[in-house]
């Protein structure tokens, strides 16, 4: 059954008309083409596919694409600031913390809605925000440590 929805895509007003069964994952994929989001698992596991929905992070491959209608999705696409990476994925890269790079957008995201509501969180809090997403290369210690590095940088150059 088709389902016409409007939604904001990384700040941009979208009209959809979609099956009403899809997935949000294979909306963003297939039909806008922001393959950032990436299918590990397709079934809530691995935060792969994490997007922003209002601003809390969800799992895409789990989230019907019909429920994010009059809400903002954000993906990592929508992270980086035009062509140029933000602070975090810059730091990311720096650290060594994205390898093979498959979790990084859900891992980014994941750490940018930490970063969204606690400025300067433990490791304790990073290693929970992070709990749903796995990563096969990095031993997770450089992923932890580039995000703490982008809340002190963030700290210190508000004030
Ligand atoms: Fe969605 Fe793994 S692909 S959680
Ligand atoms: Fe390869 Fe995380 S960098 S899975």
């Amino acid at each position: 059954m088709a389902y016409r929805m409007a939604v904001g895509i990384n700040g941009v007003e979208r009209e959809l008309t979609i099956e009403a069964h899809r997935s949000l994952l294979s909306v963003l994929r297939e039909d806008l083409g922001l393959t950032g989001p990436k299918e590990g698992c397709d079934d809530s596991e691995c935060g792969a596919c994490m997007v922003l929905i209002d601003g809390a992070p969800v799992n895409a491959c789990s989230y019907l694409a019909a429920q994010a209608d009059g809400r903002e999705v954000t993906t990592v696409e929508g992270v980086a600031r035009g062509a140029s990476l933000n602070d975090l994925q810059r730091i990311f890269l720096e650290e060594g913390a994205a390898q093979c790079g498959f979790c990084t957008p859900g891992v980014i995201i994941s750490a940018e809605a930490l970063l969204a509501t606690n400025a300067q969180p433990t490791e304790d809090d990073v290693r929970t925000a992070l709990s749903g997403n796995l990563c096969r290369c990095t031993g997770y210690q450089k992923i932890i440590r580039a995000v703490l590095r982008t809340a002190d940088e963030r700290s210190g150059s508000a004030g």
